[in-house]
């Protein structure tokens, strides 16, 4: 088994084994592609809300948050386009009768051929050792050359072939590109359909001529309906900005790889409304805001890059997605758009009403344009605990398993651990964890060695664990353990709410 695959599967464990997520309905055997967030995930999730939710909302003065209802009106989407464009191109395979994303097919046959560049940069890596020099390598090398040319040849009908929704040719590239069902090996496809990606359900009852509705399948339009409403209450002066953080439903028909891609997930979204023509200024200003913000958590440069889209979605004149480095590979994380005037001019159009924004400065009204940083809830969570898992083993032989999340969403941040069950300690003990549980989620625990107890904090990232010994009976003083060093501290008890309040503070990235 490939080894990314294998660390998939144990991350995928360990987030069961100890509280993070569940398979939803899991006595039922599940429901796919659709998860529950147990008691230590749905701590982490709201402190990577909370971590989001701070950096947009309360350090900017300009952007303001709502939450909107999931269901809205039928003729938002109508006029947002989601009725008529938000589809996925399908091929189904008629011997295994799997059905396929036509585009993923043929974007991991490309990603097959990038791997084949990859191994020739590593097969010169080793050849050349010292002296190597990527760069050139892989701008002159003719095999490497050949395999680049190729992937852009696919990728420029591809593109090409969405954007004029044309199937035929992209079931065409499909049988000329040989491509085989993973599953059955054959090549037996049958046309490429789109489906659209809505949950529908009937608002009231069926016999009084019920209305179809549907699953939002994006928090951002719930966004676009109220701009006038949070505009002139909050008496907004453009730029400004709209956040909210909820729910959002796809029926994914190619719904795996666990949290990536599920069917009701969790949309962190930020609407900027500005003057028309300065979009391209603020879509770059977002750009590095949010990179910035990840960075801020301190996870390695060399685990996100930039990917700026070819196909862009049915609202957007210019697209990137911060992409992660998951144990699939480099996928995206988060999206920031330029919409245009798109969403805006729409609800004009459907509702009649006039959503404009008039400037006292020039004295003239117009359409705002919007530029979005949307990222999925899910996403960050997966991405968090892909960097955070960890195997180490120790100076003594031992191992352990120890998910370094970044001290600040840590679902636990301290561990309150009398040594031994008697002689006072859990008195003593009872007396700290008091007086830090109404400012930190903390846990108290005294059954098991205190080596198992630790162990135990480790595997569900807990970044202190303070033990109270005899001493502590003498001197007023306890141990403070850090996660990731696993050094301990000998402290004054007086002294651990400042000191887990120095460690917790969020880190600013300039
Ligand atoms: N309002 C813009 C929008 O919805 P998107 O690229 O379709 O754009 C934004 O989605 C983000 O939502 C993605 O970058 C991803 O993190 C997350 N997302 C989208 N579909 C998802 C799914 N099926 N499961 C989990 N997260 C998803």
């Amino acid at each position: 088994m490939a080894n990314h695959e294998d660390l998939f599967k144990k991350i995928i464990a360990h987030a069961k084994e100890y509280g993070f997520i569940f398979q939803s309905s899991e006595i039922y055997d599940g429901l796919s592609a659709v998860y529950d967030y147990g008691q230590y995930g749905s701590e982490l999730k709201a402190n990577i809300m909370d971590y989001w939710w701070k950096a947009m909302v309360q350090y900017h003065e300009n952007i303001v948050g709502i939450d909107s209802a999931i269901f809205m009106h039928p003729r938002v989407w109508k006029a947002s386009g989601h009725l008529e464009a938000f589809n996925d191109p399908l091929i189904d395979n008629k011997d295994s009768k799997k059905r396929y994303r036509a585009d993923q097919l043929v974007e991991d046959h490309m990603a097959k051929i990038e791997q084949k560049v990859d191994k020739e940069v590593k097969k010169a890596k080793k050849r050349f050792g010292d002296e190597f020099d990527e760069e050139q390598f892989v701008t002159t090398h003719p095999r490497v050359l050949k395999y680049k040319e190729q992937i852009e040849t696919i990728n420029n009908r591809l593109v090409k072939d969405l954007e004029n929704e044309d199937f035929d040719d992209l079931k065409k590239l499909i049988e000329e590109l040989e491509i085989a069902c993973p599953v059955s090996g054959s090549k037996n496809w049958t046309e490429v359909r789109q489906f659209n990606l809505m949950f529908s359900t009937q608002m009231g009852s069926v016999n009084e001529g019920a209305n179809q509705i549907y699953l939002r399948p994006e928090t951002a339009q719930g966004i676009f309906v109220n701009y006038l409403n949070v505009q002139k209450t909050g008496r907004m002066k453009i730029p400004f900005g709209i956040a909210q953080i909820g729910k959002a439903f796809r029926n994914e028909i190619v719904a795996r790889q666990f949290i990536f891609r599920m069917r009701e997930f969790e949309q962190m979204e930020m609407q900027y409304f500005v003057k028309p023509g300065t979009e391209m200024e603020w879509f770059e200003f977002w750009k590095n805001e949010r990179v910035k913000w990840h960075k801020s958590l301190g996870i390695p440069d060399d685990k996100f890059r930039l990917h700026e889209h070819d196909k862009l979605a049915h609202y957007a004149n210019a697209a990137y997605d911060i992409e992660f480095n998951f144990p699939m590979g480099f996928k995206e994380l988060e999206g920031i758009h330029s919409r245009t005037n798109f969403d805006l001019s729409a609800h004009q159009n459907e509702s009649g009403r006039k959503i404009q924004y008039y400037d006292n400065d020039t004295q003239d009204s117009y359409v705002p344009y919007v530029v979005e940083t949307s990222i999925g809830l899910d996403r960050m969570f997966l991405a968090i605990i892909t960097q955070a898992y960890t195997e180490e083993k120790l100076e003594d032989g031992s191992e352990r398993v120890v998910m370094k999340i970044p001290p600040i969403l840590a679902p636990i941040k301290a561990a309150v651990l009398p040594l031994v069950k008697k002689d006072g300690l859990p008195e003593k003990a009872r007396e700290i964890m008091d007086n830090l549980k109404y400012d930190y989620m903390c846990h108290y625990e005294e059954k098991d060695t205190i080596g198992r107890r630790y162990r135990r904090m480790d595997a569900i990232g807990t970044p202190y664990s303070i033990t109270v010994d005899h001493q502590t009976l003498e001197d007023n003083t306890v141990t403070i353990r850090e996660r990731d060093s696993m050094k301990q501290d000998r402290i004054d008890i007086e002294k651990i709410p400042e000191i887990l309040r120095d460690r917790l503070k969020p880190v600013k990235v300039d």
